[in-house]
């Protein structure tokens, strides 16, 4: 395992859309441990493939209940609404209040292939609208109603 370089606001890997994860190898676990020790050392609650330079769909989350990595992600519901602070490791420093949903509903695969659907709220439920949106090349600023100050 390894602590990978996050990428930073300003480089263009970070508004490229990114394409599927097509093979389930120990490449792609060597990856997700990569990603998951980066977002544990940058005290991150998550963190995208595209912010270690990596332009495939994936992202892993970790806001409290446990550790989540979701491979080819597919946000297929939400609902309700939440207003709160939003940052990313990709541009330090800076927060803002944030419209997204309060529940979504997500569809991935495990580092193994093996398909599953989480139920999320709060925290956790914007987390993983932020990480997708990474995937699509977009980042919180788009989301956020205003910036604050810290
Ligand atoms: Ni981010």
């Amino acid at each position: 395992m390894a602590i990978r370089n996050i990428v930073k606001e300003g480089d263009p890997v970070l508004t490229k859309v990114c394409r599927p994860v097509e093979k389930f190898d120990d490449k792609l676990r060597t990856l997700i441990d990569d990603m998951l020790e980066t977002m544990d050392a940058n005290d991150g609650v998550g963190l995208a493939a595209p912010q270690v330079g990596i332009l495939r769909r994936l992202f892993v989350i970790d806001v409290g209940e446990g550790r989540f990595e979701f491979v080819n992600p597919r946000i297929i519901k939400t609902s309700g609404m939440q207003e709160s602070s939003e940052g990313c490791l990709s541009c330090p420093g800076e927060f803002g209040i944030t419209r997204r949903p309060m529940f979504v509903t997500v569809e991935a695969y495990s580092r193994y292939g093996d398909r599953f659907t989480i139920n999320a709220e709060g925290l956790f439920a914007k987390a993983i609208c932020h990480e997708n949106d990474h995937l699509d090349g977009v980042l919180f600023k788009e989301h956020v109603i205003r910036m604050e100050k810290r």
